[in-house]
């Protein structure tokens, strides 16, 4: 159906700036909120790490929208039309079409997920001494990089980490320093550039068109190539329409191509950019295709399928579609905003202006009373869940490992990331969770921090256990419990 919402909002005749949703319920699944005293428990089970909660205690999971937006009833339809073939399948054609489509490029490698796309990148282009430059990183792409021996830095512009700002584009990088980088590290050690579209670990704040083209010139200068992630680019390309002069009556589609042309290759995550499941690789260049192509049977499976399941190609070439039709890709930036603007008002600490993926919290103000090394975050995180009997995760010092010494590497920043997936959520929802947020804020001086009881060397924000310092989880259900009686 075609989009009839041209300027990204409905007004309402009362005033109120109301997020309305552009799609009804045809589906639903239901989602369990246990008793405070099972929360509790829940939390201990999980070594207080909301990777390791099960669902069946979770009331709305905010941890991510990685797999877990909702898809569309036409591309639910499109999976039933999967063409099973190891090679040469008819669905490939039509994600190819739909890449062609959506971001003009022709050549595509589809892979597992995002983050296979980043090895693959990283084996064909990284070697030892190699520094990526980039407006923001992302945890497994840099891992990655690091596997291969180089390593990569962030040139994100003054504004982007400030907490709060009304900058409309914080995901920009900075051009001075982009030169001096490039000039410092030398262009032949610098493989390429990469430009996150919607920068998740900045509170999933955009860059613009002029910013990006600016970037290409200087890309064209020391011919270098710029490689773009473009995990959350529907809503980055929502907020140039929103927020760039000389896009307002610009159509999404021709925004993602202008984009799309000044960037030699573009990776995703398919399980957050079309709603779907899997990756892809995709570019117009012959000699870049045949340097990557290689690792795909590789590493993932057969060119024409990479690993995912032929209904997800059905789904991605189908979601990808959507993902440039503004009454869908919207949704989560009117959410998100929403919410910010009531977090604002209720004096919460927020990232603003409201961004892609989610709201999110500055925990290090919030809880100012737990150092950096108990992690703020995620015991903020874990304070919510008791409140409400959402997920929610960290975003800070508990997500990087520790250096080679041991020692903690102490972020700038302690953010409780809240996911809003796609069309997953109601207002009401998004009241509730207002609403104890707001319980938790008021309580804040309750909640204490956590310290690893096991911690493994890799990715323990993924796998390690926690434990409260103190009794506070016991102390904060006791006030959740005179204050809220009988309620759940
Ligand atoms: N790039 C960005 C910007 C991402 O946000 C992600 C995943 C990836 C790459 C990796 O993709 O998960 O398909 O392998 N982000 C998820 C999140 C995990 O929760 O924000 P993947």
């Amino acid at each position: 159906m075609e989009s009839n919402l041209k300027n990204g909002t409905v007004k309402f005749f009362n005033g109120k700036k109301i997020p309305l949703e552009m799609h009804k319920v045809k589906m639903v699944q239901a989602i369990n909120l246990v008793p405070i005293e099972r929360r509790l428990k829940a939390l201990e089970e999980a070594g207080y790490n909301s990777h390791l909660m099960q669902t069946r205690d979770i009331f709305m999971d905010m941890l991510t929208d990685s797999g877990t937006n909702a898809m569309s009833d036409n591309q639910v339809a499109a999976t039933f039309q999967a063409d099973e073939a190891y090679a040469g399948s008819e669905s490939f054609i039509k994600l190819q079409k739909s890449i062609l489509e959506v971001f003009g490029k022709k050549l595509l490698l589809p892979v597992h997920q995002g983050r296979a796309g980043e090895h693959i990148l990283a084996k064909t282009f990284v070697k030892a001494g190699s520094l990526i430059p980039m407006n923001y990183h992302f945890l497994t792409f840099n891992a990655h990089v690091g596997l291969c021996g180089g390593s990569t830095i962030n040139l994100i512009n003054p504004e982007g980490p400030k907490f709060t700002s009304t900058y409309p584009f914080k995901g920009n990088m900075d051009i001075h320093q982009l030169e001096e980088c490039i000039i410092k590290t030398g262009p032949e050690n610098i493989p390429f550039i990469r430009m996150e579209a919607s920068t998740n670990f900045l509170g999933g704040q955009p860059f613009s068109m002029e910013n990006l083209k600016q970037v290409r010139k200087l890309a064209d200068k020391y011919r270098l190539m710029i490689v773009l992630d473009a995990s959350l680019v529907g809503e980055n390309i929502y907020f140039i329409k929103k927020r760039e002069s000389g896009y307002e009556n610009k159509t999404l589609s021709s925004i993602l191509i202008e984009m799309s042309d000044l960037c030699e290759i573009i990776y995703f995550s398919a399980r957050k950019v079309s709603s779907s499941r899997g990756g892809m690789i995709c570019t117009n260049s012959t000699e870049l295709y045949d340097k990557m192509k290689n690792f795909v049977p590789l590493y993932e499976g057969f060119l024409t399928y990479g690993g995912m399941s032929i209904r997800d190609i059905e789904s991605m070439a189908v979601g990808l579609k959507e993902t440039i039709d503004e009454n869908v890709i919207s949704q989560t930036p009117q959410f998100v905003e929403y919410v910010v603007d009531e977090l604002v008002k209720l004096g919460i600490p927020v990232i603003t202006p409201g961004g892609a993926l989610g709201f999110h919290v500055n925990a290090m103000e919030i809880l100012d009373h737990v150092p950096q090394n108990q992690y703020p975050g995620q015991a903020l995180a874990a304070a919510f869940y008791i409140a409400s009997g959402n997920r929610a995760m960290e975003s800070g010092t508990m997500m990087y490992d520790r250096d080679e010494k041991g020692v903690e590497t102490i972020q700038d920043h302690e953010i409780m990331r809240v996911a809003v997936p796609r069309r997953v959520f109601t207002l009401s929802q998004m009241e509730y969770c207002i609403d104890r947020l707001n319980w938790v804020y008021h309580n804040r001086k309750l909640v204490g921090g956590l310290h690893f009881v096991e911690e493994p060397p890799l990715f323990r924000f993924f796998t390690g256990k926690l434990a409260p310092v103190s009794d506070w989880p016991q102390k904060l259900a006791a006030k959740y419990k005179e204050d809220f009686g009988n309620s759940i």
